[in-house]
């Protein structure tokens, strides 16, 4: 039962609400101002573009220029916590001197920020000359910039500080010519966006390092398994990374095309030793079960598929095999060539290996390989193996 309207949207609501949940626009009750109505919309246009900016350092700064704008301060800025907690450093800094501001550590030990981001309590101070833990020497001497009146609240992430918000001296014109409690309020729910905004990215980055990581451990647990030389599977993927790039491949194509050519011989690992060419069947359903790496699971399924047919496990045909899995086919084939050269005679220079693996490529062109990869790879990654002597 709708027991209240919105005066500018007119969404009915069952109880009554500060502003409006539907347009953030309205004012539903009592002595709230046009200003907190302001506030409230900007809030909500933060929020609408929170997912959509993923640049880290840009969706910090709008914040910061929107805390800036709100509370009409001269300057702000987000201060992260080093990894110890015994520093301050600045993300973003806002206002005239922000460039010289943010190469500006502080410690926590001292100052108003300082105590802001150890005590995990906000501080509103009318006038810094009077509070004696503000210390000018930490950031007014180095930037020039002259702080009259702070409001500095702390960036909370469960339950643990991770930096501060601040913003600085009211603007001279703006009415009261203080800093409210309102402008605090503005500045805590600012800094919970920023502080939720900043973990995501870490997680984001973390989640990136271990995944990293966790190739890196396959590849090297691959190479063991299928006794290929050291390094054979990073060379591979750097290989037809830059035929790739030759190609022209982008997006999501390369980066299953890479993928693919770092776990090429993944099936290696769950297959009796007497049976090598299951490989690439068994590699493929291995990694199509991860999300990440489906788009890598055909490619890995025909890397042994040859431009003429007589590849396996399909014996499929030219263009009927991925542009991908034609790349790392031909890799592939080089990579063991180059090994069973240095197998042969360790005494092979680079340059006399490059000969070998040219003539070997061209003599192969347009019958086990697909003729653009290998002319990709002769222009590309061949030259800068060295010039022949
Ligand atoms: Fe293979
Ligand atoms: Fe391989």
């Amino acid at each position: 039962m709708a027991i209240a309207k919105c005066s500018n949207c007119e969404e009915p609501f069952e109880r009554l609400f500060k502003f409006c949940p539907n347009c953030g626009l309205s004012v539903l009750g009592e002595g709230f101002t046009d200003k907190a109505g302001v506030a409230v919309r900007d809030l909500f246009e933060i929020a609408k573009t929170f997912s959509a900016v993923l640049d880290l350092e840009l969706l910090l700064q709008k914040i910061s220029a929107t805390a800036e704008k709100l509370t009409q301060a001269e300057a702000s800025s987000v201060m992260l916590l080093d990894d110890n907690k015994e520093y301050l450093y600045f993300k973003t800094a806002g206002g005239e001197k922000g460039s010289v501001v943010k190469t500006i550590k502080i410690p926590v030990r001292h100052g108003i920020a300082g105590w802001v981001a150890k005590n995990a309590k906000p501080l509103l101070i009318q006038d810094v000359s009077k509070d004696p833990r503000f210390s000018a020497a930490l950031a007014d001497e180095k930037s020039g910039f002259k702080t009259r009146s702070i409001v500095c609240v702390p960036m909370i992430f469960q339950d643990e500080p991770i930096g501060v918000m601040e913003v600085l001296n009211k603007k001279v014109n703006a009415p009261g010519g203080r800093f409210t409690d309102d402008d605090l309020d503005i500045l805590q729910s600012l800094a919970g966006f920023a502080a939720v905004s900043i973990m995501n990215s870490r997680l984001t980055q973390d989640q990136k390092n271990f995944f990293a990581n966790t190739m890196e451990i396959l590849g090297a647990a691959i190479e063991t398994i299928s006794q290929n030389s050291a390094g054979h599977c990073w060379r591979v993927a750097q290989t037809s990374c830059t035929i790739a790039r030759r190609l022209k491949i982008t997006g999501l194509q390369y980066k299953n095309l890479y993928y693919a050519a770092l776990l090429h011989d993944i099936g290696f690992i769950g297959i009796p030793k007497n049976q090598p060419n299951l490989h690439p069947a068994i590699g493929a359903d291995m990694v199509s079960t991860v999300r990440l790496l489906s788009g890598a699971s055909p490619l890995i399924r025909a890397h042994q598929e040859l431009w003429d047919g007589s590849g396996y496990p399909s014996g499929l045909k030219q263009d009927s095999i991925p542009l991908g899995a034609r790349i790392i086919s031909f890799v592939e084939n080089i990579e063991n060539l180059r090994d069973s050269i240095k197998k042969e005679n360790p005494k092979t220079t680079e340059k006399e290996i490059r000969v070998k693996l040219e003539h070997y490529a061209s003599e192969n062109i347009d019958i086990l390989f697909d003729p653009q990869v290998v002319a990709a790879y002769l222009v590309e990654v061949s030259p800068s193996m060295g010039t022949p002597a």
